[in-house]
């Protein structure tokens, strides 16, 4: 008989723990800022920046109010005409495809691999006559085979924007996410690897026209000198938000090492359950670091599955609300993915962040046991 297991308190993610945690360094933080008035686009914006592109290796990394706007600045300031097309995952935020329609393109969706990310399979079979990019979305904090995105994208002409938002730190090859394609994006949304308290983005390029570009249409298109010559919008990243991920950045590197862990730990715990599919376990291949923004699983009986692991104090999403892209007839999506559509019957993410234990790793895989083996 197995021996009962005490429910204890997992939430999905922990923002307040995450704040005490190092409540004095923000707090100095606020007080700094607000005392020197020190609100938009002042020194801690431009120091972030720099830190960032250090890190990456890139020329250019603009801070930007969210992701969703550094994607849509980032296909206007790479030219995307009305009309033209873009392949992407299906399994991503809405926010990925509704970038592309807001610079006038039309977004494709194409169906996932076995890693959840964009299958490469399945691109070329989308390539029409208007097909001008390809946006791989590098999900969960792992980066998808760019030799053979690059390689499609080689043969047929066409330029790739990286939707990285779920993937600061990750690489293919010893090469970060976002530094693959004409530009890359991040989000610093308050449950990214990287969080801020509010929204907040980056938009990363080794192009100088692109960078010049995404610096005018974050500010209103105005130039250093303030004559506006194009429209632009009102997207910076707040000076206090670049502070605060200034102070979370000095500490990346053990960071993602303490979510390498987690994955480690999960994946010996439940590796041998043959009604749930893990993750890529982080020694896997030495083509991927993978950083583990999400721990996504796939499982049999998903939902009572959450459930009871929501009865035992261990909070779980689904992601999107368990409705792929294409799916959103509204959008104007007619498409069969059948991967994307399996995948989001049966996707689940467990508990991922610094305020998770490798001991509160074994409880979880413990009822995840207990549920499937009694
Ligand atoms: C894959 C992906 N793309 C884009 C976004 C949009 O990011 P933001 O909320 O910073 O606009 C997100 C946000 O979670 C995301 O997960």
């Amino acid at each position: 008989m197995t021996a009962a297991i005490e429910p204890r308190s997992i939430p999905f993610f922990n923002y307040k723990g995450a704040f005490t945690a190092r409540e004095d360094e923000y707090v100095a933080i606020f007080r700094d800022i607000i005392r020197r008035g020190a609100f938009i686009q002042q020194r801690d914006l431009i120091e972030f920046e720099q830190n960032l592109a250090d890190y990456l290796g890139v020329k250019h990394a603009i801070g930007v109010a969210n992701a969703t706007d550094g994607l849509v600045m980032a296909w206007r300031a790479a030219g995307l005409h009305a009309g033209d097309e873009v392949i992407f995952p299906s399994h991503t935020m809405v926010a990925s495809p509704a970038s592309v329609a807001h610079a006038g393109g039309v977004p494709v969706p194409v169906d996932c691999g076995t890693d959840h990310l964009i299958d490469p399979d399945t691109i070329e079979a989308a390539i029409t006559k208007r097909t001008k990019a390809i946006m791989p979305v590098q999900l969960n904090g792992r980066t998808a085979n760019m030799d053979r995105i690059q390689q499609i994208a080689d043969r047929h002409d066409l330029y790739i924007i990286e939707d990285s938002a779920q993937a600061l730190g990750s690489r293919f090859k010893g090469r970060f996410a976002g530094t693959f394609g004409r530009a890359g994006v991040f989000s610093f949304y308050p449950a990214k690897i990287l969080g801020c308290f509010g929204d907040g983005g980056a938009v990363v390029t080794n192009d100088d026209e692109i960078a010049r570009n995404i610096l005018l249409l974050r500010d209103h298109g105005r130039d250093e000198s303030g004559e506006v010559v194009r429209w632009g919008l009102n997207s910076r990243l707040d000076n206090l938000q670049a502070a605060i991920l200034d102070l979370q950045f000095r500490d990346y590197d053990s960071i993602i090492n303490h979510r390498r862990m987690l994955a480690a730990h999960y994946h010996s715990s439940l590796n041998d359950l043959s009604e749930i599919q893990l993750p890529p376990a982080p020694d896997a291949d030495s083509d991927h670091f993978d950083v583990y923004q999400n721990y996504e699983i796939q499982a049999d009986r998903r939902d009572d599955l959450r459930k009871s692991l929501s009865e035992a104090g261990v909070g779980t999403i689904i992601q999107w609300g368990g409705k792929p892209v294409h799916q959103y007839s509204g959008l104007g999506f007619h498409r069969d993915l059948p991967n994307t559509d399996r995948l989001f019957q049966r996707c689940l993410m467990l508990p991922m962040n610094m305020m998770v234990s490798a001991d509160d790793v074994e409880f979880i895989a413990s009822r995840i046991r207990l549920f499937y083996r009694g």
